[in-house]
């Protein structure tokens, strides 16, 4: 390769290596909002593209004149082409992207139903809170929505500004602390989309992340009314050791876990862990939610996510078994 070409082959894959994962790709778009959205991304980079290579091409062949001394005093008709390039065509573009924002902006503000649902999203340092409060499930960094039906979903703050993010579904809505923002969001095919929130929050703002997993209806349902009920009694000795090793290293102070700890305000400062183990993921999508991930998060949770509000625990490894044992039965 030769060393001029190096730069160019560097920047590509620079490019390639942070291209979007698909599973959060806006350009492939899994919703009505999301599909227009990606019409008015295409035409932005249309707009701003080719005249950027347009414009790249004349400075190139203007300074190739230049070289050979061919350019002299500015001709009439030169002013003429600098005052339709340089004015008429770059505000007749800009007015155009205005107007075509407004028009996405304005179809997107509505979904295009009744909203079969609503949903509370709390954001926290650094996960989310979800609630669905007809059904009086309250769960965390998962949001289950039925496919092909529009979701109302009410978005507060429980400390900072954070951005709720769904790039296959929907745009950016701010969580603003002591206010309420209202968004929407349907998905047209089943599917498991990430998001990410998308305002600058804190240490972890990178690692503050969520799924929202679109099923067809007679799932969701039925994933509702399991979510909805308390956790079950433990069935075993190791498990009830677990839950005595829950309650002794003072767990219960910021999780709850309906049916077995009594509410209490400070709960809110964790996710509830009624159904931890029906969840894909732990610590906002960071991990996946599995026994040694979940041993590792409860020993040590600063290693996986440095600067999160979890504070290590030193327990006898037969208490960690015990307590894993314990938290894996909550499904
Ligand atoms: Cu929350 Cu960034």
């Amino acid at each position: 390769m030769t060393e001029r070409l190096r730069p160019v082959v560097l920047l590509a894959a620079l490019g390639l290596a942070c291209r979007p994962a698909p599973v959060q790709s806006m350009l492939d778009p899994a919703g009505p909002a999301a599909a227009r959205l990606v019409d008015l991304w295409w035409f932005l980079l249309a707009a701003t593209g080719i005249p950027t290579v347009i414009t790249l091409a004349v400075i190139g062949w203007a300074l190739r004149r230049r070289r050979r001394g061919t350019i002299g005093e500015p001709a009439r008709l030169d002013l003429w082409i600098i005052a339709l390039a340089g004015g008429v065509i770059p505000a007749g573009l800009l007015l155009t992207m205005l107007v075509f924002s407004f028009r996405v902006g304005a179809d997107t503000a509505a979904p295009p139903g009744e909203p079969a649902l609503d949903i509370e999203v709390v954001g926290h340092q650094f996960w989310w809170e979800v609630r669905y409060p007809e059904q009086d499930v309250i769960t965390a960094n998962e949001i289950h929505i039925p496919v092909g039906e529009p979701v109302r979903i009410q978005l507060r703050s429980a400390d900072v500004i954070h951005s709720f993010w769904v790039p296959k579904l929907h745009g950016k809505t701010d969580l603003v602390p002591g206010h309420v923002n209202t968004m929407w969001l349907q998905a047209d095919r089943a599917g498991v989309f990430r998001g990410q929130c998308a305002e600058f929050c804190g240490v972890q703002h990178a690692l503050m992340a969520f799924l929202v997993v679109a099923e067809p209806r007679a799932d969701f349902d039925a994933w509702l009314v399991r979510q909805a009920r308390p956790a079950e009694e433990p069935t075993d000795a190791l498990r009830r050791r677990g839950r005595e090793v829950y309650f002794a290293l003072g767990c219960a102070a910021c999780h709850h876990i309906k049916g077995v700890t009594p509410p209490l305000a400070s709960q809110a400062t964790g996710p509830d862990l009624t159904h931890l183990a029906s969840r894909r993921t732990l610590a906002a999508a960071t991990v996946e939610n599995n026994r040694g991930n979940l041993g590792g998060w409860l020993v040590n949770p600063q290693a996986i996510k440095p600067g999160n509000r979890m504070p290590p625990s030193m327990m006898a490894s037969a208490d960690l078994h015990a307590l894993i044992a314990f938290l894996e039965a909550l499904e």
